[in-house]
Order: structure tokens, then sequence, then C-alpha cells
């Protein structure tokens, strides 16, 4: 028996959420795996259901249980509340600190079937491609102190965000990105911005101290804007792209459009790992809550699914499951079917909503 914290939060979140669990239980159905949720408030949700984005109810029952299942949180109509009430200020952010969940993997797989929802020249990224982003998520500017805006005597405003890293911090996602590597094409890039910042300097000299425990792997570097370059140019070339918190949040977006879409990308947020050596983590798709689509049931389902799956693999330890669904959604994108997101006029294509898409994957399963 798994337990599964489940926090649809805001936006599009329920609607994608509820296919998720669908392709959960039909799991569950066939292969006497037992699941027990437990639904929970987050994000503008909670804050219109219990007055936080981030009740203790909330935080209570996923420290009671051995994975968190996550939509999306925010929204416009929250914009007014003070910075640090809002949905993700107020709940996504605080959620990844309290549970210590600083490795974030995004997969980055542009399916061969789906290169021509890429926005990119189609000969770049023909084939497809398959990048593991793995971003730092519990430092840098992010959380960084101090943090402030002050009215200066002269009636001028004063912002500051702090980046801070610890040499401890960036080992330890370092190591994450190397082990990652180990397990696929053996190659780390790492990106920074070391001819200007101080962090990067140490953020590079770490990466490179790191990889001599690593012979097997081989370290690059490449400085950030030069990495949002080389994306576009060369996606085909990269393997594992490790970087800080702030880097990471704007390349990722970057990787999962040039894959076709955001609604494509899933991710993990994991912390240490556990003596069994599986982690606990919060999983969520990296994209927003979509608030121009929400309720129209036409969201596309597959970021949350394949969420899901990263769920099964990392925190539950059930691998073959997590292959049986990320086999089933590339059957499902195989077979042509489209949510509005990844539709093109493609021959052989054919639009589909959320619950279509839903209802595929399980058939698929
Ligand atoms: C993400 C999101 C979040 C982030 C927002 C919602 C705070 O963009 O997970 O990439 O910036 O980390
Ligand atoms: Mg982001």
């Amino acid at each position: 028996m798994f337990k599964i914290a489940v926090l649809p939060g805001d936006g599009i979140g329920p609607e994608v959420m509820t296919e998720a669990l669908k392709v959960l239980n039909a799991l569950a159905g066939r292969s006497g795996i037992k699941f027990e949720y437990t639904h929970q408030l987050v994000g503008a949700d909670a804050i219109d259901g219990a007055g936080k984005a981030l009740p203790a109810e909330t935080v209570a029952a996923c420290e009671a249980s051995d994975a968190i299942l996550f939509g999306s949180v925010g929204g416009p109509k929250w914009e007014h509340l003070p910075p640090n009430e809002q949905p993700e200020r107020g709940a996504l952010l605080p959620l990844r600190k309290h549970f210590g969940l600083f490795a974030n993997l995004r997969p980055g797989i542009c399916y061969p079937a789906l290169t021509a929802s890429s926005p990119i020249r189609p000969d770049l990224v023909e084939g497809g491609f398959d990048v593991l982003c793995v971003r730092e998520l519990t430092g840098g500017l992010y959380f960084g102190q101090p943090k402030s805006r002050t009215t200066l005597p002269d009636g001028d405003i004063e912002v500051i965000d702090t980046m801070v890293y610890r040499k401890s911090e960036i080992e330890r996602i370092g190591h994450v990105a190397f082990k990652a590597a180990q397990l696929r094409g053996k190659r780390v890039m790492s990106v920074d911005k070391a001819n200007v910042l101080t962090n990067s300097v140490l953020w590079r000299e770490t990466m490179v101290e790191l990889a001599k425990q690593y012979p097997d792997v081989k370290l690059e570097h490449l400085y950030v804007d030069n990495a949002a370059m080389q994306l576009i140019k060369a996606p085909r070339s990269f393997d594992v792209l490790v970087t800080e918190n702030l880097f990471g949040d704007i390349l990722s977006d970057e990787m999962a459009m040039i894959c076709g879409s955001l609604g494509m990308l899933a991710s993990a947020s994991l912390g240490k790992p556990k003596g069994d050596g599986l982690y606990f983590g919060l999983f969520e798709p990296s994209g927003g809550t979509a608030p121009d689509i929400a309720g129209k049931g036409i969201a596309n389902p597959i970021a949350q699914i394949l969420s899901a799956a990263l769920m099964l693999r990392f925190a539950l330890g059930l691998e073959k499951e997590a292959l049986a669904i990320e086999g089933a959604v590339k059957k499902v994108i195989e077979s042509g079917l489209r949510t509005g997101d990844i539709f093109t006029d493609a021959p052989g294509t054919r639009r589909a909503n959320t619950k279509e898409m839903g209802d595929a994957v399980v058939a698929a399963l």
C-alpha cells in the first residue's frame, strides 16, 4: 500500500490530475498494487478554502505520505495578495524547502513522432532527442537572504534579491547530475555565468572537482546565455544539463518548448535518498496553471501523467510500472493523438481533449 498526497491546486491542475489518477488506478487494477490517496488543498484553492496557500493540514498529510503528486498553483486572480501569500511563494516554494527537495529532474524528451510540434527548424530536431535537465531547487535567488523592498529617502525604490550557494549545495546537486549521466549518455553540461558571478565561479570549480570521482563521465561547461542559444541550435548535443535554480527555471521552459510543448514536461523534485534507495519527492508538471484554458477540458495531461510515472520510479520503487506508463504515452503520441498545444495539421494526427488523451494512455497501458 502506497500513500500518496494528491494536491491538484489551481487552473488546469485538477483537470490533468484526474487523468493521472485514472492512469494510476488502471495500473493498480491490473497489478494488485494499492494506492491510497489523500486529496489536499494547495495554492489559490487553499486560500479560498482554508485561508492560506499552504494549510498545516496539507503539510501534515504530505509528511504522512510516501510521495506528493502535485498539479499546479497560481493565477491572475491572486496577484493582488502580498507576494508571500500568493500561491507560488506561499505554497510551492515552502513545500520544496520544507521537504528539502533540492534536486529537480526535468526530462526533456522530444519524441520522434512529435518533432513537427517543435517550433524550431525540422532538421535540428529530426529523429527526436532526450535531454535531462537537473535543476538545483532550494538555493540561489529564490531563497537567498536578504530579500527586501525599500523606499529610499529620495523617493526612489530599491529591491534586493540575494544569490547564495554553499559549496555543499553545489556538490549534492552535482552528484545527482553525474550519477544520472552514468546511467545514460555519460555527458554532463554544467551551465553557469562564471564570467560574471562569484556564485558561478564556485559552481564551476566544484563541478570540475566532482568530475574526478566520475572518470566515465565527460564534463563540459557553458555560460547560461550560450546554453540558451545551443539548446535551440543543437538540442541533440545535450545529455544531462545541470544548473542553479533560476537558470534551470528558464532553460527548462526553453527545453520543453523545443521538445514540442510545456504540456509534455514532467518533473521530479527529490531530497536526499532514504535508506532504501528511494526518495521522498514532489512530482509535478513543469508548466503552470494555464488560466487561459483552465476549465475547458483541453489541457494536455501528459506532463501530469509522466510526473506520476516519475513518482512510481523514484518514490515508490515501481520501475516496471513507470516504464509501462512512459511506453503508453509514447504509443499515444505515435498514434497521432494531439491536444491543442501539440496539434499541427501533420498527416495522421487527430485533435483530442484532456479526457480523450487520458483514456488513450489507459488503453495503451
Ligand atoms: C517551475 C515554476 C515555479 C518556479 C514557479 C511557479 C514558482 O515556474 O516549477 O518551473 O519558478 O520554480
Ligand atoms: Mg518554471
